[in-house]
């Protein structure tokens, strides 16, 4: 959108989450509060975004690496107009400028575009959201005249009994023409019960100053939910994840138990996937379509084909192709590429490999540090020795080979195409094309053994 900033404030310390950790780092579905209001204000059309810190502020600074984003200083908290005052010349006066905060993650981009278009097609000077509440104790009032024009917002600490039993409140969402904010500020005080200085008197004073200020009753005043604590934390990733299992059913997705079903803010799902109860989809995981996924799968920053099984496993950072079965009790470690009807099954481990089409793994193997080919089959308990005990070493596997159960093969090896390892072998060399190769002591027979042993025993 044109001219339009945003002013995140996130300089309070957040006494009441009890941590080491300012709090808009605090991560709702491993995203911080912070990334969420940067990411919605973005999204809404903010070309810019000012950051006010204070508290631990190289912490915060450091934490948020995003385009667009600059910083402001506020060393000591005097209140939310101080804030906004120590963004200086980021307010422009041909412009509007959004205030949001670092620890209301909720809030929607459809609201803020909302708010934008009633606050320029009705060419206001300052435009807040409001919100009914059933219990307005803490927030600062909407007063209104007789004819419900806005007057001003009185503190909770300030209002008079009447003031109180109102029942719209501030939600503390704003946009302001620049022009008019940077006016108010200069004209802004502290002379109230907290000795602060209050953003919300900006919107009084613009008013006495001639311009017009409106007020949009907000529909959800779940969206301006304020996180203080572990316990409002744990309550804004609830409506977090409900939000994001909606719009996931929305698009064509089964999600058997939303309730037990997490979902991070990113993650792709194609139509028609199934997912089932106990599943956790973190970072940028993308899912195909026709998928079934679960129970209790883990899947972290990983790219799953159409039709893909993934039961009761976890992943991390690879890749699976097309009609691949994993699971149950795989772990695919970062950087696997998988290819197209490849079974990966029980206690199999995959880890910085690359594993052909049409290749089976069944069970209880590690395939680490590897290369194979299409159509391989690993016998149960295969394994690829990459490390030396100094050093890890790769291990190739071309098409059609099969490796006997139990076969160690010590990298650096190659087993080319259509070879047979015998089951119990260790490969140290390099196994030619088509052979079958057998590294394991030949069995002999001892005759009469067991008689043997009976007569030296007694
Ligand atoms: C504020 C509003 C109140 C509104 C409520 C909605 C004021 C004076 N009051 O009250 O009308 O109903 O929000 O939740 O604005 N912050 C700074 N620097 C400061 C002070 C605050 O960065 O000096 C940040 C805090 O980190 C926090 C946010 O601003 O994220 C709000 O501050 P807080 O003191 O919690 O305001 P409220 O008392 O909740
Ligand atoms: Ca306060």
């Amino acid at each position: 959108m044109e001219n339009l900033k945003a002013v995140i404030l996130a300089a309070g310390e957040g006494t009441r989450m009890r941590s080491k950790k300012p709090k808009v780092l605090h991560e709702i579905l491993n995203k911080t509060m912070i990334d969420y209001v940067i990411d919605t204000a973005k999204g809404c059309g903010a070309q810019e975004v000012c950051v006010v810190v204070g508290h631990k502020a190289e912490e915060v600074k450091e934490a948020v690496v995003k385009d667009g984003v600059s910083f402001a200083l506020q060393a000591e908290q005097k209140g939310t107009g101080h804030a906004v005052m120590m963004v200086g010349d980021f307010i422009e006066t041909n412009g509007d400028v959004l205030i949001l905060y670092g620890d209301t993650p909720l809030i929607q981009g459809d609201t803020l575009q909302k708010l934008v278009k009633k606050h320029r097609q009705e060419d206001l000077g300052a435009t807040v959201i409001s919100a009914t509440v059933d219990n307005p104790e803490g927030y600062g009032r909407i007063i209104r005249d007789a004819h419900g024009n806005f007057m001003k917002i009185v503190e909770h600490k300030d209002a008079t009994p009447e003031e109180r039993c109102i029942n719209e409140i501030n939600t503390g969402i704003y946009i302001f023409k620049g022009v008019h904010l940077k006016a108010s500020l200069e004209k802004l005080d502290n002379h109230n019960v907290q000795g602060e200085y209050y953003l919300p008197d900006c919107l009084e004073l613009i008013l006495k100053a001639g311009g017009k200020v409106g007020a949009v009753t907000a529909q959800d005043d779940k969206e301006f939910f304020g996180v203080n604590s572990r316990v409002q934390l744990a309550e804004a990733t609830q409506i977090m994840k409900a939000r994001i299992n909606r719009r996931h059913m929305e698009n064509g997705v089964t999600l058997v138990d939303a309730e037990n079903t997490y979902i991070d803010a990113q993650v792709k799902i194609g139509m028609d996937t199934v997912i089932l109860p106990g599943c956790v989809l973190e970072g940028k995981t993308e899912i195909g379509e026709d998928c079934k996924i679960g129970p209790n799968a883990r899947l972290t920053d990983m790219r799953l084909g159409d039709g893909v099984t993934f039961q009761s496993s976890t992943g991390i950072e690879s890749e699976i192709g097309n009609h691949t079965t994993v699971g149950p009790f795989a772990y695919i470690r970062p950087n696997c590429k998988i290819g197209e009807n490849v079974k990966v099954g029980d206690f199999v481990e995959v880890k910085n490999s690359t594993v052909g089409n049409g290749t089976k793994i069944p069970h209880l193997a590690y395939i680490g540090d590897t290369d194979a080919g299409e159509k391989v089959n690993f016998g149960c308990g295969s394994i690829m020795v990459n490390y030396d005990g100094e050093k890890k070493h790769r291990t190739t596997v071309e098409d059609r080979v099969f490796v006997g159960c139990n076969a160690n093969l010590v990298a650096p090896v190659t087993v080319k195409a259509g070879a047979y390892i015998a089951a119990g072998s260790t490969i140290t060399r390099d196994v030619p094309e088509d052979v079958l190769a057998v590294a394991r002591a030949r069995q002999i027979i001892i005759e009469g053994w067991q008689k043997k042993k009976i007569k030296k025993e007694s």
